[in-house]
């Protein structure tokens, strides 16, 4: 199959390599155990070293955590345990100086309990105006006491919750999709559109380059909210027509802007034409691959997510993107290291082959790259570090309570990141200083300093990469031509002169001619391709 490249004249971000921060695992600058804008600042010239185009930062506005900031109380304020509006600025400035573009991340279905206008909505009571802006109901049943329909919560339990009325009467529900601390606001209601818009400009207006949106395809609810039919696989709550509205306008204010800001979606919907309608010209401009970042480490299941994302989103003229890992998942070199059943379970004790796993994620690290479109890098990717087990005592993330202690939740892929040292807190904080989440005791040889000089190094295959990607006419946006290949491989050709192949199966696998070996994620086997190994090629 050949898939013919979509436009010549490319914007960047067709084809930009996005670093993911997690801003309290990043950096602590101030050594009280949480990432903060002066420990990112100071570690700007490793990212331009490492050769990122841009970065996305994971909520950063004032938020109690109750969803690590995807709970958030002041849209135009910066937590404070990360710093202050002007270091934000700054920091904004110095990624431009840098060369590095900056993604922020808008959390428009849902706002914090702590938010004013949902306390103002508590104070204010049944039928009032301020209620209006959220999904307020009666309970149903003679007293009210059961919630207004069968809606689960994405983290576990009911997705309604009743409020105790001013008066000190058990009264209403609000709906919150997620944890109880995050109720979903009422997209039909004008404040929220008008409000939301102009916190996109209130960043847009400070030189921010786009925006995450998160969970993209949940903010329009079918109107009389009816009960979810499981049975139909139809969501009453997610992917509902009106949507792509609220997207239309959105991108006309981003592209009033010089240069045009940019979007990308964060929708966990399949099939991937459904994902492509996010993506639609008159849209937003990019959407995460999650069928990518959940396909097993197969050939058959990689290249089925290869073909179905690139056909759908080439259809509408959109570039793809390749995902490993995020915030939210078991990080790629741990799911790699595990049996192909097990790879996309969050389960605990699921037997890992280590080695595997990071020998598999170098091969992932080439594949990625390699295909046409963006890439995303999940901090910590570079470094091969894997998924954490932690003890259950410092566990912060809300699927842990909220599944009633069934779910460990998130927190696994959020351990501070080692930057150098041979012990916690391995320079995240100055020594001595205690992390949020405790950093493994087998981290020394993971840093970033342990793997600076080491050509080896799973850093430096990265850093190798991304300046090979910078500088090949092929890589990036463009079209992709699969190659005959045995079928334990993947192979594909980009014009000019490329060829990328994976080699997926237990065997060595010969190499096609080529020029030249421009790169390879781990060492050739007398010329041939060893398993779980991706080479790329010069071939005129
Ligand atoms: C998706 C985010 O990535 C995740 O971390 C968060 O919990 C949910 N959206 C709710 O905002
Ligand atoms: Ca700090």
């Amino acid at each position: 199959m050949s898939v013919e490249p979509p436009a010549s004249d490319v914007p960047w971000w067709r084809e930009a390599v996005v670093y993911q921060i997690y801003p309290r695992s990043f950096a602590d600058g101030n050594g009280d155990g949480t990432g903060d804008l002066a420990g990112l600042r100071s570690r700007l010239p490793y990212l331009a070293d490492l050769g990122v185009d841009a970065v996305w930062l994971n909520p950063w506005y004032v938020s109690p955590l109750a969803d690590g900031g995807y709970d958030v109380e002041d849209y135009r304020r910066i937590n404070p345990e990360f710093g202050t509006l002007a270091e934000a600025e700054a920091f904004v400035a110095e990624a431009h100086e840098h060369g590095i573009r900056v993604l922020l991340d808008i959390v428009p279905n849902h706002l914090s309990e702590q938010h004013p206008w949902f306390r103002a909505a508590l104070a204010a009571g049944p039928g009032s105006p301020e209620r209006k802006r959220f999904w307020f109901r009666p309970g149903r049943g003679e007293n009210g006491d059961e919630p207004p329909n069968n809606w689960r919560s994405i983290f576990g339990g009911g997705a309604w919750e009743r409020v105790t009325e001013p008066d000190g009467t058990p009264g209403e529900w609000y709906l919150h999709l997620f944890g109880v601390e995050q109720p979903d606001v009422n997209w039909n209601h004008p404040d929220v559109a008008a409000e939301m818009e102009a916190v996109l400009r209130f960043w847009f207006d400070r030189g921010v380059d786009g925006f995450r949106v998160d969970v993209a395809d949940l903010l329009v609810k079918e109107d009389g909210l009816p009960d979810d039919d499981k049975e139909i696989g139809y969501r009453p709550w997610k992917g509902q027509d009106g949507i792509h509205d609220i997207y239309r306008s959105w991108r006309t204010i981003a592209d009033k802007y010089d240069p045009p800001r940019v979007f990308v979606a964060e929708a966990w919907v399949k099939p991937p034409e459904l994902l492509a309608r996010f993506v639609r010209s008159d849209e937003l401009h990019t959407a995460f691959n999650f069928d990518f970042l959940t396909a097993l480490w197969t050939p058959a299941d990689l290249r089925h997510a290869v073909d179905t994302t690139t056909e759908a989103l080439f259809t509408v003229g959109a570039p793809a993107t390749w995902v490993l890992s995020n915030h939210d998942v078991v990080r790629h070199a741990t799911r790699y290291g595990r049996s192909t059943d097990e790879q996309n379970s969050r389960m605990p004790d699921v037997p890992v082959d280590d080695a595997l796993g990071l020998r598999r994620a170098r091969a992932a690290a080439l594949l990625s790259l390699a295909l046409p479109g963006g890439a995303y890098i999940y901090q910590g990717d570079e470094l091969g570090l894997p998924w954490v087990e932690l003890p259950v005592e410092v566990l912060q993330c809300p699927h842990w309570v909220r599944s009633g202690f069934t779910r460990k939740g998130r927190d696994g892929c959020r351990v501070p990141i080692p930057w150098s040292g041979d012990r916690s807190p391995y320079g995240f904080g100055p020594d001595g200083s205690k992390p949020w989440l405790p950093m493994p005791a087998e981290w020394a040889t993971l840093s970033v300093a342990a793997q600076d000089t080491d050509p080896d190094s799973h850093l430096n295959l990265y850093r190798t990469a991304l300046r090979i990607r910078r500088g090949h006419p092929a890589l990036g946006d463009g079209g992709f031509t699969w190659l005959d290949s045995p079928p334990q491989v993947l192979a594909f050709s980009r014009e000019p002169g490329f060829v990328c192949l994976v080699n997926l199966g237990v065997d060595p696998v010969d190499l096609p001619p080529h020029d030249e070996v421009l790169l390879a994620s781990g060492s050739l086997d007398d010329g041939r391709l060893p398993s779980d190994t991706t080479v790329w090629l010069a071939s005129s």
